[in-house]
């Protein structure tokens, strides 16, 4: 094969490996089966290998490259990465709608219902539609920048695409979701770890987090990881004018948009979907701990601003937190390097919440007694 037949046969080997990739993360609905999809990465690896000057850094093949990393640098998010306030009742969620529709002057507000992803935050910057940086929440103002091995994530996008509509992409894109291992990934890694004598996951959430922070990009290529976008945060041209369109607009360019969000209407909504998403969550294929309530118009968002790092048009409606009764053993007694003294509870293990407990300090009388 010349250099132009090369050059065209690796072109329509990119496309197609990318749109078997939309078809798997975005839709959910696979096209090819796995070996198909083996077949067309190694013929183009094959071709760039011939021809090296065509490789691009957003090739498929060149989602793991390079050698480990000594350290992560350090990036400063232009938008601070802010966290949400915690609902646990109701009586909660209907105070947020008053102060909401309060603070709009108005009867009435719309919301984007979302699950409430157990994972890790990431912060993703595009350039003419290729992923230019990647980057942990960190405190919130600076994070750390994990580009090596988000690219390794199968799910997230190294080239934009149009898909579903129309509309381009802007030049300057940062989109933020949520990082997280889905449990047949879990379950199946530990499996492997177990026969092999390897160390394993304690739960979902830290085996995402514990990936991210792999200096060497090849370990996290490693682990069954996945991801859906939450946000449109920023956009070098026409940011679209409700959170529910740029999530479809996300989806339309290639980035997963969790199929469970919703809009919903006024406290009785964002209701109804706490309840239809517990029903559901015991059969999803990852954890979550609670579901998101975001009011839908930019605009409105705008209005009601922020109080404290965290926004005023939006909350977490937490599930309650698990609970699992063990047999206490025996109290020891920790001397710390104070001399402060802590009463330490030996437990029989007992697994809740995703973590094995086996000790727990009693710093409250009622809970010594
Ligand atoms: S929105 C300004 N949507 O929850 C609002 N966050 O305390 C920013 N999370 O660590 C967050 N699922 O990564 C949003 N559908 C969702 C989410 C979500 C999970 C995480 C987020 C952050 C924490 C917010």
């Amino acid at each position: 094969m010349n250099r132009s037949e090369a050059e065209k046969r690796i072109g329509a080997l990119r496309s197609e490996i990318t749109l078997h990739d939309y078809r798997y993360y975005v839709e959910d609905a696979p096209s090819v089966p796995d070996a198909e999809y083996d077949r067309l990465l190694r013929e183009l690896q094959a071709l760039e290998a011939e021809h090296p000057d065509l490789v691009t850094p957003e090739s498929p093949t060149q989602r793991v490259g390079g050698e480990p990393m000594e350290g992560f640098e350090a990036v400063r998010h232009e938008t601070p990465m802010l966290s949400l306030a915690n609902a646990f009742s109701s009586d909660e969620i209907e105070q947020f709608h008053d102060r909401v529709i309060r603070g709009l002057e108005t009867d009435h507000a719309e919301y984007v219902a979302e699950p409430k992803l157990d994972g890790v935050a990431i912060s993703l910057r595009y350039r003419d539609g290729r992923l230019q940086q990647a980057a942990t929440r960190g405190d919130g103002a600076t994070g750390e920048d994990v580009t090596s091995n988000v690219r390794t994530i199968n799910a997230i996008p190294l080239q934009l695409e149009m898909r579903e509509s129309d509309i381009p992409w802007p030049v300057t894109l940062e989109v933020r979701g949520e990082i997280y291992m889905p449990l047949s990934g879990f379950e199946e890694y530990n499996a492997r770890a177990r026969e092999s004598g390897e160390k394993e996951l304690v739960n979902p959430r830290n085996a995402a987090a514990g990936s991210l922070r792999q200096l060497d990009p090849r370990l996290t290529a490693q682990r069954p990881l996945a991801f859906y976008a939450y946000a449109m945060v920023a956009a070098s041209e026409d940011m679209p004018e409700s959170h529910y369109q740029a999530l479809q607009r996300l989806r339309s360019w290639g980035f997963p948009v969790n199929p469970e969000v919703r809009r919903v209407r006024d406290a009785g909504g964002c209701i109804a979907y706490y309840e239809e998403m517990s029903r559901k969550r015991e059969n999803l294929s990852y954890d979550i701990d609670g579901v998101v309530y975001k009011v839908d118009s930019r605009e409105e968002q705008k209005t009601l601003g922020y109080v404290s790092r965290a926004p005023r048009w939006a909350i977490a409606q937490k599930f309650p937190a698990q609970e699992e009764i063990t047999r206490l053993l025996d109290i020891d007694v920790q001397v710390g390097r104070t001399g402060a003294i802590t009463p330490v509870a030996r437990l029989e293990p007992v697994f809740v919440g995703g973590v094995t407990v086996t000790n727990a300090t009693l710093h409250n009388l009622d809970e010594i007694q």
